[in-house]
């Protein structure tokens, strides 16, 4: 066994699951952002985790609001995806910018990408400071999901996002 660092324990570990961060920004437009930082954190009442980077707009707006949809976005949007996670929603619109087929999910007025294996509906149960990140400890509201869709996950840490590979 050799020491490592938390950037090779990413690429190690990989595929690690991938999300796409559904939120409303401030002046109401959608946002999206990928987020591999991501997992159940119960079952009964239906719980998830997820953490982003403190400076993360869709943070802000998870904070603000207290909403969100994650979404594990299809293999069409595996561009997307890349794009999304390489800027900001505080200093642009993605959505205007790179336009994806949207629709809407039962239970939110966020709207989501066409594209999708499963989407939550979220609500934030509670917000907890962990280093450079914030972990959003969520209340599942909502679950809707179509498994005819094939998911994205993310490999080698975030450096890429591919499908997983079977057995
Ligand atoms: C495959 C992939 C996975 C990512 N996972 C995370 C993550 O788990 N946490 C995080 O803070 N940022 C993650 N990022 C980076 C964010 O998506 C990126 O910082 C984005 O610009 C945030 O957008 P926002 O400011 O509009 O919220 C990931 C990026 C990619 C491409």
């Amino acid at each position: 066994m050799k020491e490592i660092n938390i950037g090779q324990a990413t690429a190690i570990t990989s595929p690690d699951p991938l999300m796409l961060v559904c939120t409303t920004k401030e002046n109401g437009s959608l946002n999206m952002a990928p987020v591999s930082f991501f997992m159940y954190s119960s079952f009964n009442p239906p719980m998830l985790a997820f953490a982003l980077g403190k400076t993360a707009n869709s943070g802000d707006n998870i904070r603000r609001t207290g909403k969100a949809v994650l979404v594990a976005p299809g293999i069409s949007l595996r561009d997307v995806v890349m794009s999304y996670g390489s800027s900001t929603g505080s200093q642009k619109d993605k959505l205007k910018e790179i336009p994806i087929t949207l629709q809407n999910v039962e239970g939110s007025d966020i709207q989501i990408p066409e594209d999708v294996r499963i989407a939550f509906v979220v609500s934030l149960e509670q917000t907890i400071e962990s280093g450079d990140h914030y972990l959003y400890l969520c209340n599942i509201e909502k679950m809707v999901a179509d498994e005819s869709k094939e998911a994205l996950f993310a490999w080698e840490g975030y450096a890429k996002v591919a499908p997983a590979k079977e057995g």
